[in-house]
């Protein structure tokens, strides 16, 4: 639709006229009518939503102040100016208090008239704007679509809406897999001031050091062997908005380096340039680890987490506040109702007793995707257990002991052994096992084909990719 749409409401055919060619020549779409009764019909009825509506205020068949005050509620989107006679200061008060932009007294000045319908167009468009930006906010990634209502949640959410009105340069997410800290990323970053910049988001367990460098800065053509033409980063791509960095714990410790400078500096140098380039991110950083433990261990750069936990939001596992599960179960029920037109409405005892027993190790995530599989299968309204498939809290902890070869593996607990040496171990032995197919090792391991790649690599093990 045309961004430019004035609609005039005159009935004296002459300057009716003289305007409509006067603001065509400005570049306005001009539509005229000329009684209250052919306006309405073009506002509501053909829904034309103009950005501005100049109008005389008594026409033969009525007065245009009746017309705004009873369309006012569907057409907030619109600015009004009124053209009045002599003297009609009561119609000019009344047009204020209905909210119309302004009036100005017949016969006017045709450049005075445009400075107005000028201004008047700005204010309408800020409005759209507005309008448009809170619509999506709201729906997607308001603070509100966090749920949960435990005090957990509750001191989450208001921690969240105090920090998306100040102007942070870094922060941590922190949490376990499937908590939400993907979705608090982009409430941060689309309920802050940068709404309207980009959100550039990268995982850094995704990609191999080299590439992810690359990605990170960008490169000048020839910069290394397949840099055919200049690549703008992701820092630069960034620029005004948010970097959302994903997994930042998987990161290089001196890509870490790197990442330091350029978040200290807000400068960047792309790969094979000569030149840095300024940037202004806000950074936030997501990860499952714990970063303290890794900097503790030499894994991860003290003055980097340090610069990056200028604020830490924690999000806490599913089971730390499994009251929320009676809010949740039906809200993501009923999203899966509407998404595959099924109606499952009921929840046995025996069904809540299990989800409830159940300690949701893939959290938020884990219990979204067992529920659309149960409303999908459910053959009436009713979710069964049946399709629930979830470990029992027996079989589930049993996890840590020691199983038959077949499935499982052994891991002497005895020091002998380092965190990143038993990585190592369960990797290579998934591996063995599925005769150095990443796919399917990354199957075995309930990780993705990227993460393991990434390990591999780390480890220096051999596979096929
Ligand atoms: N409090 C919540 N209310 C509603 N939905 C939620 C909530 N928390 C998480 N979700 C939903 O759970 C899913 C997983 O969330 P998200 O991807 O943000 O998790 P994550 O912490 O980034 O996981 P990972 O560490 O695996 O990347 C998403 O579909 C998200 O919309
Ligand atoms: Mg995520």
């Amino acid at each position: 639709m045309m961004t430019n749409t004035l609609l005039i409401i005159e009935d004296e055919a002459l300057l009716g006229a003289e305007l409509a060619r006067y603001f065509k020549k400005a570049d306005w779409e001009v539509n005229v009518v000329d009684s209250v009764q052919k306006a309405e019909s073009y506002l509501r009825e053909q829904n034309l939503d103009p950005l501005v509506v100049l109008s005389d205020m008594n026409l033969p068949d009525g007065n245009a102040l009746d017309l705004l005050e009873k369309l006012k509620p569907e057409i907030d989107s619109s600015e009004w100016i009124f053209l009045t006679g002599y003297g009609s200061v009561a119609d000019s008060v009344r047009a204020v208090r209905l909210g119309a932009y302004d009036f100005i007294e017949k016969p006017c000045s045709l450049d005075r008239l445009n400075l107005l319908v000028e201004g008047a167009a700005r204010s309408a468009r800020a409005q759209r704007r507005v309008k448009l930006q809170t619509e999506a906010q709201n729906s997607q990634y308001s603070i509100e679509s966090l749920l949960g209502s435990s005090p957990a949640m509750t001191s989450l959410r208001s921690m969240l809406k105090q920090v998306v009105n100040v102007p942070f340069s870094s922060l941590i997410v922190s949490g376990e897999t499937g908590t939400g800290k993907g979705m608090i990323a982009r409430i941060l970053h689309y309920s802050g001031v940068r709404a309207n910049a980009p959100l550039v988001e990268i995982n850094c367990a995704a990609l191999p050091r080299e590439l992810l460098e690359a990605e990170l800065f960008g490169y000048e053509a020839g910069a290394f062997t397949g840099a055919k033409k200049r690549h703008r980063g992701m820092f630069e791509q960034a620029h005004t908005g948010t970097l959302f960095l994903d997994e930042i714990g998987e990161m290089d410790l001196d890509l870490q380096s790197k990442l330091l400078k350029a978040v200290e500096d807000l400068r960047i140098r792309r790969l094979g340039s000569e030149t840095e380039i300024s940037v202004d991110v806000q950074i936030i950083a997501a990860t499952n680890l714990d970063l303290v433990e890794k900097v503790a261990e030499g894994q991860f750069r003290r003055d980097l987490y340090h610069r990056l936990n200028v604020i830490n939001i924690r999000v806490p596992s599913l089971r730390e506040h499994k009251q929320d599960l009676e809010q949740l179960v039906p809200q993501f029920i009923a999203a899966c109702n509407r998404k595959s037109a099924k109606n499952v409405c009921n929840i046995p005892e025996a069904t809540w007793q299990a989800i409830k027993a159940y300690d949701w190790p893939g959290n938020i995530r884990e219990l979204r995707n067992v529920l659309e599989r149960c409303v999908l299968l459910a053959t009436d309204q009713t979710l069964s257990t049946e399709w629930l498939q979830l470990q029992t809290p027996q079989a589930a902890s049993s996890h840590s002991m020691p199983r038959s070869d077949q499935e499982g593996l052994f891991i002497p607990l005895d020091g002998s052994l380092s965190l990143h040496e038993m990585e190592k171990f369960i990797i290579q032995e998934a591996l063995n096992r599925t005769d150095a197919n990443v796919t399917a090792a990354a199957r075995m391991l309930g990780t993705t084909r990227e993460t393991l790649r990434y390990r591999v690599q780390k480890y220096h093990l051999k596979c096929k990719f």
